[in-house]
């Protein structure tokens, strides 16, 4: 049985759908702080928190856990620099008790959700999993410090770990089942698809000067199904003994911000307002992930890399969403 610690959240309840499609016995803990009861259509649900050490020895003793998938976090970057007490207590302690706990338990194997936020701004692309990490917010820096914390772990108590660095996760369930409900909500394809469907005025491009083919950042944009199949395949890979490390996950080419609006303005056949303002501070004018090493070792390779159909998934959920 797999505990899916954050299965209530977009990333993990997709994780969870697809788990259970492939017949995987699940265990769904979360505390519903910024998760949805009505995504977890899969599995067990237990609500709790991960910082409630007495919880999580009743999930273990509960039910056979064999490895645990963490996607519990706080992941607003602003919010981060505002609030770093928040985001270390969060990601960074209460991960650690959650791998005492695992430890007390002889549960061995973990996968991890970090991300492309713990390279910051990398001078060369596409970004491989080698090169310098640098993360400039704490959101960032938490998800490293545990990729430290992990591969000290493993060193002293034989924990096996996959951290995935996923890129801009995006899209939603195939099928139209689940999907993205952030709130608030900072991804950029949902924000336009609320100006797309008249529940925002309009939609900002934050920056049209950087040195991109149309002044536009450019990020790499995976689809949240394909970032399901990855944890299934690092989990495999882990129970069949694979070394433990760090893998990036993401499409390895990059879209506009531009770009993204247009797709949207085709797949929905709607207008609205594009508002050109000011570049934020911090945000890197083009982030793109090599996932060779992911295809290579767990031999995962996105699907729906496409992002026209990652925006069809998107806007067929969010037309008709349900939480
Ligand atoms: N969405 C992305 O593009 C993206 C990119 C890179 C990394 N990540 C990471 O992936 C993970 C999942 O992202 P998401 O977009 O699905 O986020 P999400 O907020 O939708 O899901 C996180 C879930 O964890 C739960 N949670 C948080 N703290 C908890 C705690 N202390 N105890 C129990 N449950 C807790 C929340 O209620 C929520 O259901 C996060 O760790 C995030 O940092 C996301």
């Amino acid at each position: 049985m797999i505990l899916v610690i954050g299965g209530a959240g977009y990333i993990g309840s997709h994780t969870n759908k697809e788990m259970s499609r492939r017949g995987i016995p699940t265990v769904i803990y979360d505390n519903l702080v910024y998760g949805h009861r009505e995504s977890v259509k899969w599995g067990i649900f237990e609500e709790g928190d991960v910082a409630d050490g007495n919880r999580l020895d009743e999930i273990f003793d509960k039910y056979p856990i064999e490895s645990v998938v963490h996607f519990a976090a706080y992941a607003y970057v602003g919010e981060s620099v505002n609030k770093p007490s928040k985001y270390y207590n969060n990601n960074v302690c209460n991960t650690i008790k959650l791998l005492d706990k695992m430890r007390n338990h002889g549960v061995h194997n973990i996968v991890f959700s970090s991300t492309c936020a713990t390279y910051g701004k990398p001078k060369q692309m596409p970004i491989t999993e080698d090169m310098p990490q640098n993360p400039i917010n704490p959101y960032g820096a938490s998800k490293l410090m545990v990729e430290h914390i992990m591969e000290d772990y493993h060193k002293a108590y034989g924990l096996n770990y996959c951290c995935l660095r996923y890129f801009n996760a995006a899209g939603a369930d195939p099928e139209g089942e689940i999907g993205e409900s952030h709130s608030p909500e900072t991804h950029l394809i949902p924000l336009i698809l609320d100006a797309a469907s008249g529940c925002r005025e309009s939609i900002s491009i934050f920056g049209t000067d950087y040195p991109t083919a149309d002044g536009t950042c450019i990020r790499d944009y995976i689809h949240v199904t394909d970032l399901a199949d990855a944890h299934i395949r690092a989990l495999k890979y882990l129970q069949n003994g694979g070394e433990s490390g760090c893998f990036n996950l993401g499409n390895g080419k990059g879209e506009s911000v531009r770009h993204v609006i247009d797709v949207v303005k085709e797949v929905t056949g709607k207008d609205f307002i594009v508002k050109e303002e000011k570049r934020r501070a911090g945000d890197p004018p083009i982030l793109i992930g090599s996932a060779k090493k992911a295809k290579a070792v767990l031999g995962w390779s996105p699907v729906y890399g496409d992002i026209k159909t990652i925006v069809e998934h998107a806007w067929k959920w969010h037309e008709d969403k349900k939480y």
